[in-house]
C-alpha cells in the first residue's frame, strides 16, 4: 500500500462544481488521491468538521509597483504574498508596470527580480502597457508571450499610464497575432478629468468627492467603447474592475451578442460602499480606490452579474498606500481628493470577507466561492488545472477552513504594509486554519512557514480564453 506523504483527513472538500466529503492524499507537490478512507500517510491534518478549497487565486493585485501616481506602493513582495497567503490565496498574478519611455521587456526583467527574491506564493505576471509604440508592440511584446506572459492591461485614464483609442487598437491588434489576453482599466478619462477640476475649483476637495468625480457614466461609456474595439479586432477581452449596475448591464450585453468579453469585480465594490469615504477631515481617503466605492444598487447588480456568469471573477486589485508621507500623504498632509493615491490593500482579506459573503452568510454557494475566486480566475489565465482547483494531478494548494471561526477586523489584523483595514470593524465567520502552497504547509494557525523567494513563476502561454473567435469586423479584411 503506497502511503502519501500527507494526508488531509475527513474534510469537507469543495470545488467549482462538487463538494463531497473526503481524505485528500498528497506526494510531493502534488494531490494524488481524493477518496474515502485513504491509508494513513506520513502525516496526517486532521479537517473533520473543516472544509477545504483550492488556494485561491488572485489576478488583479499591485505587487512592489511603481503607480499611475509616480509612487510606489506600500508592498514588497515578500510582506503582499505573505498577506496573500495568511488570508489563503496561493497564486497571485500582479502587474509589470511599464511607464512611458520604458522597454517593457526590462520591466518585465525587473518585476521578475523583485518577486524571485520575496514571493512566498506562486505568480505570474500581466504587463501593463502605457507605451504601446511600434518597437515595443514589434521587437518586444511577441518574445514575452512566448515566454510566459499572455496576459497585458491597458488604461484608458491615468494621466501617466492611458492610452488613445488608435494606441489600445494597435495593442489589441498586436495581442491577437501573438495570443495574448488584453485586460482594461475602462473608464472615460474626459468625464473624469473634466469633473474633478470642477469639484476642485468649487473647494469640493474632501474624499468623499473621490466618487462623484468618477462618473458611473464614465464607467459605462469606457467598456463600451473599449469592446466595441475589440469585438472589431477579434481580440478577447477582460473589462476589470467593473463597479457600477450600467458598467455590469453593457458587458452583458456585448455577451449576449456572442463576443468575447470577460467581467471581473473586486470584492470591495461588492462589500463596501461610497458612505465609507464620508469621513471627518482626510480619513476617508483610505478608502480612495478607483473605479470608487458605488452605492447598493449596484452592489446588488454585481452579486447578480456573478451569479449569472457576466462576471467571471472577484480579484482584491491589492493597491496598498500608507496614510502618511510615503502614500496617501504624499502631497501634503490635507490633500484633495485628486492628489491621493488610489488604492487599498485587500489581498489577505478578499477570501475571508468573500467567505463570509457568499457561503457564512448564504449570499452564494461554496462551489461559487471557489468558481469566483480560484478556478475562474485560473482557467481565464491558463493557469488551471495546475492552480485554481482540487484533482489528482493538480499542485496541492489548500485552504482549510474553520467555518466556525469569527473574526472582527481591526487595523492590525492583516499582513501588509499599509497599516489600515477597508474592512475595519468588521465581523467575519470563517477563517483559513491551515494554508498549503505545492504541499508544503505554509500557514498554520496564523503563522507562516515559508521562505521569501520560495514561490515560484508560472509561465503561462495561449489558453482558451485568449484565443480569437474568428469573427474579425468584415472591414479589416481590406487590410489583408
Ligand atoms: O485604485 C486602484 N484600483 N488603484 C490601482 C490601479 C488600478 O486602477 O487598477
Ligand atoms: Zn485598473
Ligand atoms: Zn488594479
Amino acid at each position: 500500500m503506497v502511503h502519501c506523504d500527507l494526508v488531509i483527513k475527513g474534510g469537507r472538500v469543495a470545488t467549482a462544481t462538487d463538494v463531497l466529503e473526503a481524505d485528500i492524499g498528497i506526494t510531493g507537490e502534488t494531490v494524488v488521491a481524493i477518496a474515502k478512507g485513504l491509508p494513513t500517510g506520513r502525516l496526517e491534518i486532521d479537517a473533520r468538521g473543516k472544509i477545504v478549497t483550492p488556494g485561491g487565486v488572485d489576478s488583479h493585485c499591485h505587487i512592489e509597483q511603481l503607480a499611475a501616481s509616480g509612487l510606489m506602493n506600500a508592498d514588497t513582495f515578500e510582506t503582499a504574498t505573505v498577506s496573500a497567503a495568511m488570508g489563503g490565496t496561493t497564486t497571485v498574478v500582479p502587474f509589470a508596470a511599464q511607464h512611458v519611455g520604458m522597454s517593457l521587456a526590462e520591466v518585465v526583467a525587473d518585476y521578475h527580480e523583485r518577486a524571485a527574491r520575496g514571493a512566498v506564493v506562486d505568480y505570474a505576471f500581466h504587463m501593463i502597457l502605457a507605451d504601446p509604440r511600434p518597437e515595443i508592440l514589434r521587437d518586444e511584446l511577441p518574445g514575452l508571450v512566448r515566454d510566459g506572459h499572455s496576459s497585458l492591461k491597458v488604461f484608458l485614464t491615468y494621466d501617466r499610464l492611458r492610452v488613445e483609442d488608435e494606441q489600445f487598437l494597435d495593442v489589441l491588434w498586436a495581442a491577437r497575432e501573438h495570443g495574448c489576453m488584453v485586460c482594461v482599466h475602462a473608464e472615460n478619462h474626459g468625464m473624469i478629468s473634466w469633473m474633478g477640476k470642477r469639484l476642485v475649483a468649487q473647494g469640493l476637495t474632501a474624499p468623499k468627492f473621490h466618487v462623484p468625480s468618477h462618473p458611473r457614466l464614465a464607467e459605462a461609456e469606457a467598456i463600451n467603447r473599449a469592446i466595441a474595439m475589440a469585438a472589431f479586432i477579434d481580440q478577447p477581452l477582460m473589462i476589470f474592475h467593473v463597479s457600477t449596475r450600467e458598467g455590469a448591464a453593457t458587458v452583458r450585453r456585448w455577451q449576449g451578442e456572442g463576443t468575447k468579453v470577460f467581467g471581473e469585480t473586486c470584492t470591495q465594490y461588492l462589500t463596501l460602499g461610497a458612505t465609507d469615504l464620508d469621513r471627518p477631515g482626510i480619513e476617508g481617503g483610505m478608502w480612495i480606490c478607483s473605479p470608487p466605492l458605488r452605492e447598493p444598487d449596484d452592489r446588488e447588480a454585481l452579486w447578480q452579474a456573478l451569479g449569472q456568469g457576466t462576471l467571471a471573477t472577484v480579484s482584491s486589485d491589492h493597491a496598498p498606500y500608507r496614510m502618511d508621507e510615503s502614500g496617501k500623504l504624499a502631497r501634503g498632509p490635507n490633500p484633495s481628493f485628486k492628489e491621493m493615491a488610489n488604492g487599498m490593500a485587500g489581498i489577505e482579506l478578499r477570501l475571508p470577507v468573500l467567505f463570509d459573503a457568499m457561503v457564512s452568510q448564504g449570499r452564494m454557494s461554496l462551489t461559487d466561492f471557489v468558481r469566483l475566486t480560484a478556478t475562474e480566475p485560473a482557467k481565464l489565465y491558463n493557469l488551471h488545472p495546475k492552480k485554481g482547483t482540487i484533482a489528482v494531478g493538480s499542485d496541492a494548494d489548500l485552504v482549510i477552513w474553520d467555518p466556525e471561526a469569527t473574526t472582527t477586523i481591526t487595523h492590525d489584523t492583516t499582513h501588509d504594509r499599509s497599516g489600515y483595514s477597508a474592512y475595519v470593524g468588521r465581523e467575519i465567520k470563517g477563517w483559513p486554519s491551515h494554508v498549503l502552497r505545492r504541499g508544503a504547509v505554509i500557514v498554520e494557525a496564523g503563522e507562516l512557514r515559508a521562505a521569501p523567494g520560495s514561490g515560484q513563476f508560472l509561465p503561462r502561454t495561449g489558453g482558451a480564453a485568449a484565443t480569437p473567435s474568428g469573427r474579425p469586423a468584415a472591414e479589416l479584411a481590406h487590410l489583408g
